[in-house]
């Protein structure tokens, strides 16, 4: 069996560009869970967030990966929330390497301070929010089983570090 590549980490952690060049690279298929979702709810991620609710995000995003998880050799480019149900690394778990990119409050606020897209940072101190958050979500990234550091590093030696680690 050719297990997956799961990517995880906070918002603007790099996740989408890697993913994209690491599927490119090892010619593997590409999946974003929120784009997933994005196309089976027939709206943006934070109109679903305003009309329909965190939690029942929350919920779609674990149908997703329950099928998602069960794939095999594909790059799975997953929503930073996923770690807050622990079912969602379980399911990953279970057939997926999972690699935790992980970034500093710092390089995370430089990258996301100029977009919209993320209704959880749409608020007055993004800065506090990205802290508060990835405070509480770190001992759950850290379930991963690589963890690669990317706030000094190029996305290309990222990608790198995770082929080798990987293969
Ligand atoms: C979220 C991360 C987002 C998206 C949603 C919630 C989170 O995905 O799923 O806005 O709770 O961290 P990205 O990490 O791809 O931005």
């Amino acid at each position: 069996m050719k297990k997956n590549i799961a990517l995880i980490g906070f918002m603007g952690s790099g996740k989408s560009i890697v993913a994209k060049l690491l599927a490119k690279q090892l010619g593997r298929n590409l999946i974003n869970t929120d784009s997933l979702i994005v196309e089976r709810e027939g709206m943006e991620i934070t109109d679903i967030f305003s009309i329909k609710g965190e939690k029942y995000f929350r919920d779609v995003v674990e149908d997703v990966v329950f099928e998602v998880s069960q794939g095999e050799g594909l790059v799975i480019d997953c929503g930073g929330g996923i770690v807050l149900r622990e079912q969602n690394i379980n399911n990953l778990h279970y057939k997926s390497t999972i690699v935790f990119l992980k970034t500093s409050v710092e390089a995370i606020y430089n990258r996301v301070k100029n977009q919209t897209h993320r209704p959880l940072l749409n608020v007055k101190n993004p800065k506090a929010k990205i802290d508060e958050f990835l405070v509480s979500r770190l001992s759950s990234y850290e379930k991963a089983d690589f963890i690669v550091d990317t706030s000094e590093k190029t996305i290309d030696s990222v990608v790198d570090e995770i082929i080798k680690s990987t293969s």
